[in-house]
């Protein structure tokens, strides 16, 4: 089987190969990424010699470079996006590039070259904020960021391909990840390096906002769930039921590293904070038999424990050297 994954210098995505190098040993993989900003080749550095593996530079809204690569592909798995929802505040235009028209080649080409299948990675945040109960794979799309509106256009688009071109495609909504080799930009991995090196964390508004969350690995079996077994044309929600607030992560993460609440710095909230996810995920674990084998503690102690012994990453992270590593290993041999 030959699977194209999008974005797989990402976090999630460099998680999904590793997930299916370690789990298939016949699969093949391909890594198609632009590496911009959240694109990091060291994520998989250690992969790179494995001969089921291969990357591919080039950029989802990119049509040729996307049927060039498509090429014999059984199975392609979209994680390539723009994904901090702080970024599309400041900067939305890249979301509708990637996010939107992205998508839509992706969806051409699997009509044209008849690919069997294709899993868009979609987010719990195209339902808006949910102040109580739970949104279900029916309930209406509220987004209220450039962020998630663009997913929220990606997902309809993929739908209309589905009942218009009858396109296999499915689409996944998911709670925030968390786990090894997420970029320093979102909740956890910024709160973590802060800690670890004796900064303070920038609490948005009052702390909170209630997010749900599920450690990467549980993640990855759950898309390999739906990429075997799902439907062609529907819709999954990802969730763990563990939905706390900020300040709560914030405390735990400060405990796992031996800091104090003097590391805690209140700042502006962010604009049109969404208050609160929370995902229904009932028809995954019933239709598929999905179930989260990750708990939060375990997940994190993990996690933690990552940035801790990965000292060089998060330093090349920080000073931006990462991306010198697409040149060295790729271009200047
Ligand atoms: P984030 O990791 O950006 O994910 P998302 O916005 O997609 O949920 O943020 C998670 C939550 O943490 C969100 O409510 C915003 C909040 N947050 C902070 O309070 N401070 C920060 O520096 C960041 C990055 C996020």
């Amino acid at each position: 089987m030959k699977i194209l994954v999008t974005g797989g210098a990402g976090f999630m995505g460099s998680n999904m190969i590793h997930y299916l190098l370690k789990t298939y040993p016949d699969v093949e993989v391909v890594n198609f990424d632009d590496l911009t900003y959240a694109g990091n080749l060291l994520n998989v550095s250690d992969i790179e010699h494995d001969p089921r593996y291969t990357f591919v530079k080039g950029n989802i809204a990119d049509a040729k470079a996307v049927e060039k690569v498509v090429q014999g592909v059984d199975l392609i798995i979209n994680y390539a996006a723009e994904t901090h929802v702080d970024r599309s505040i400041l900067e939305p235009e890249a979301f509708i590039d990637t996010n939107i028209h992205g998508v839509f080649h992706l969806l051409e080409v699997v009509r044209k070259f008849n690919i069997p299948r294709m899993v868009q990675i979609s987010t719990d945040e195209v339902f808006g904020a949910v102040m109580e109960g739970e949104s279900d794979e029916d309930s209406k799309f509220e987004p209220r960021s450039p962020y998630s509106a663009s997913k929220a256009a990606a997902d309809h688009l993929c739908h209309s391909y589905a009942v218009t071109y009858g396109v296999p495609v499915i689409v996944t909504h998911s709670v925030n990840f968390y786990g090894p080799y997420q970029f320093p930009e979102k909740l956890i991995p910024l709160f973590t390096m802060n800690l670890l090196e004796g900064k303070t964390v920038p609490v948005y508004g009052d702390g909170m906002q209630i997010r749900e969350w599920i450690f990467t690995e549980d993640h990855c079996r759950a898309i390999d769930a739906i990429a075997q077994n799902g439907n062609p044309g529907e819709v999954y929600n990802i969730g763990t039921g563990f939905r706390v607030p900020n300040l709560e992560i914030t405390r735990k993460l400060i405990e796992m590293t031996g800091r104090d609440d003097s590391a805690i710095e209140y700042v502006k909230d962010r604009a049109g904070h969404d208050r609160r996810y929370a995902l229904n995920s009932n028809k995954l674990r019933t239709e598929l038999g999905w179930v989260p084998q990750v708990t939060f503690d375990e997940g994190i102690a993990q996690t933690v424990e990552w940035y801790k012994s990965h000292k060089e990453w998060i330093d090349r992270c920080r000073d931006g050297s990462y991306k010198d590593y697409y040149k060295q290993q790729y271009v200047d041999r």
